[in-house]
């Protein structure tokens, strides 16, 4: 009997179990392929007992529409950045990595489905260039990986951001009010412009563009006659005004790579006061509730697709790749194409072109 590992690293993300489920359903029609998860990312493969389970396809049944992840992930760590706590209340990192591919030896693993977004792929790579038979599955609510149209996650995150332009509206409405919005999306500005389109947000501020504060303060004031009228301001977690800096929430936290970005709604808000805005602002961080829930159709299938796709490459030996939508097909791309850039949002995206068409004002 071969084993093939499943691990799910970074942020959780709506599709992660609809991925799982698929490649067990793959795996189930070969007789002599066990599928096997790490409990929480690398962690359960790195901790003592090991903590790993099987996955059958009685264990993934139903699966498909639950968020989360039934192997749970984390955003800390790794095996080539593990925390370790000092004696003196500090930390620092250790690299396990080479223990870790022997216990994955010893544990009779003889691939690996390493499903995450940007730094889980590094993993990959990683692991791949010290002999690991590894395929990573693109995940990430950012969509911010270049090597892949989408990402699964990603639609179901613009669908609950659209929703609360949907809601917000009312109150902008009803009271003559300015109401800001706060999405993610770490350093890309995807989901922010997809809900603005869809929600009919009357300004959009990505990371890729930092904002002229003065020009959103005029463009909300032309919506404005004699204190009548409303706008619905969409801002990406990373968006920042010409000159400034990111807004993040605290330091970094323990082995975690990334600064925790959060807080711009509001700075946003007091940055329009200063300008001299006499309008009434409310501010919506809209965090985590795009992460969690049921997928939407759109990310079951593209999950699905990415689960029974990377099974296959497991069966042909392609390893070292990372699976891909290129419209419409499904296709694998070298890991190293992947982590060459992200997929930022470009001033002559078809999308900006579509958003300005319909007046959406970037505060530029
Ligand atoms: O990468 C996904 C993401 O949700 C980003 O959009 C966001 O900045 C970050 O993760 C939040 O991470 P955490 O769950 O650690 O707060």
């Amino acid at each position: 009997m071969k084993r093939c590992l499943i691990v799910t690293g970074g942020g959780d993300c709506p599709g992660l179990n609809a991925v799982i489920r698929a490649v067990v359903k793959r795996a189930s029609k070969e007789r002599d392929w066990e599928i096997v998860g790490s409990i929480e990312a690398f962690n359960g493969i790195l901790r003592e007992p090991t903590e790993i389970v099987i996955l059958d396809e009685k264990k993934v049944e139903g699966i498909h529409y639950r968020g989360g992840t039934i192997i749970q992930t984390t955003n800390r760590g790794g095996p080539f950045a593990w925390p370790i706590k000092n004696k003196d209340g500090t930390w620092s990192t250790v690299d396990r990595s080479e223990e870790m591919l022997r216990k994955m030896q010893y544990l009779g693993i003889d691939a690996v489905i390493n499903i995450g977004g940007d730094g889980s792929q590094r993993i990959s790579k990683q692991l791949f260039d010290m002999g690991c038979n590894i395929i990573g599955v693109p995940k990430t609510i950012d969509n911010d990986l270049s090597a892949t149209d989408f990402t699964f996650g990603f639609q179901t995150a613009v669908q609950i951001a659209t929703e609360a332009v949907d809601k917000l509206v009312t109150t902008a409405a009803s009271h003559n009010r300015v109401m800001i919005l706060e999405v993610m999306g770490r350093y890309a500005g995807w989901i922010a412009l997809n809900a603005a389109i869809a929600g009919g947000a009357e300004i959009c501020l990505l990371p890729e563009f930092p904002y002229d504060i003065n020009k959103v303060l005029d463009n909300v004031n032309q919506r404005f006659e004699r204190n009548r009228g409303f706008v619905n301001i969409v801002i990406s977690e990373s968006a920042r005004a010409i000159g400034k800096d990111y807004t993040t929430l605290s330091e970094k936290e323990i082995g975690n790579e990334h600064r925790r970005l959060g807080g711009v709604a509001n700075v946003l808000m007091h940055e329009l006061k200063e300008a001299g805005c006499e309008h009434s602002i409310r501010t919506t961080v809209l965090g985590h509730l795009q992460r969690g829930g049921i997928p939407i159709a759109y990310d079951r299938i593209l999950a699905t697709q990415f689960g029974v796709k990377a099974f296959e490459m497991v069966l042909n030996n392609e390893f070292g790749k990372m699976v891909s939508y290129r419209h419409p097909n499904i296709v694998s791309v070298s890991l190293e194409e992947v982590l060459k850039q992200p997929k930022l949002v470009e001033a002559d995206a078809s999308l900006m072109n579509t958003a300005r068409g319909v007046g959406i004002h970037f505060g530029d």
